[in-house]
């Protein structure tokens, strides 16, 4: 097992027990890693709610509000972790956001405002996270920054539509963000991972016959679990994996390698 003793890291995107970014978070936990978590404001507060309970679980020492929308936010994220911590080991950006109406139907028709928005939340926000994360990764000598894309990036897939291109731009800022942190020894990678059942995912019409059939046509014949998600992860944020940067790594059972029509 991969060792995080004396290793702290920040986890965006816990929203449920179901998130992709809490089997992470519970894959980072196992290996003794120290845990900041964030959540969104709703005004029901469903999302903070969930957050704290889920984070007695793992013991999380840092709690924060953080809607990257809201640089300012984003700025007291990394003062509460500088001030607590001092230093950062790895941060995982876990999250996205697209309209309903832009999941589905004609993608030519998706709004100027939609189109800006899944992009804005869904890739541009992973840079000034980086900006923010990187000093207190430097401080340490290095570090590790992970996102979290989807073949949608790559494919046309069906009525994924404005995440597509959100995706795209998120997996070309992972290259970027590499070369520029690179020096630093700050590494910068993405998981595209295979269709899982999350609260995200019911956005996207038709997820259920999507799923099925990435499970048929997988190599490995099934849909992958966020555990194996989460494992992976924990493994781009060690040491285990030093030399991997600017990649995007597919853990989807195979399905991105096989052809036919
Ligand atoms: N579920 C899948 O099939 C799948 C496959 C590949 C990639 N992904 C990606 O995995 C990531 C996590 O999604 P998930 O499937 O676990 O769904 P999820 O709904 O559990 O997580 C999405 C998270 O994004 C957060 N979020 C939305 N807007 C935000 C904002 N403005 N500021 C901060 N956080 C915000 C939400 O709070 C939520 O916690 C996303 O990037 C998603 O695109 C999901």
């Amino acid at each position: 097992m991969i060792d995080f003793k004396g290793k702290k890291g920040v986890v965006l995107g816990v929203g449920n027990s179901r998130s992709i970014a809490w089997a992470i978070t519970e894959s980072l936990h196992q290996c003794g890693a120290e845990l900041a978590l964030t959540f969104i404001e709703d005004p029901k507060g469903r999302y903070e709610k969930n957050v704290r309970s889920l984070g007695t679980q793992v013991e999380a020492s840092i709690i924060h509000p953080c809607d990257v929308q809201d640089e300012k936010a984003i700025d007291s994220l990394m003062e509460v972790i500088s001030q607590q911590w001092g230093k950062l080991d790895f941060l995982v950006h876990s999250l996205a956001f697209a309209k309903q109406e832009d999941l589905g139907g004609s993608f030519s028709e998706t709004s100027r405002d939609g189109f800006l928005k899944a992009q804005e939340i869904s890739a541009y926000s992973l840079l000034p996270l980086s900006a923010g994360a990187a000093p207190l990764m430097r401080k340490n000598g290095g570090g590790s920054i992970i996102t979290m894309s989807y073949i949608g990036a790559m494919l046309a897939v069906p009525n994924y539509n404005a995440m597509g291109p959100a995706k795209a731009a998120l997996e070309s800022s992972v290259r970027y963000l590499a070369r520029e942190l690179g020096t630093d020894n700050i590494r910068v990678n993405a998981i595209s991972a295979g269709p899982i059942r999350t609260l995200s995912a019911s956005g996207v019409k038709n997820f259920s016959t999507l799923i099925q059939g990435v499970a048929e046509q997988s190599a490995l014949k099934r849909n992958v679990t966020q555990a194996e998600v989460g494992a992976t992860a924990a493994f781009l944020c060690s040491d285990a994996a030093s030399a991997i940067t600017g990649q995007t790594i597919y853990v989807d059972c195979g399905f991105n390698v096989m052809g036919g029509a």
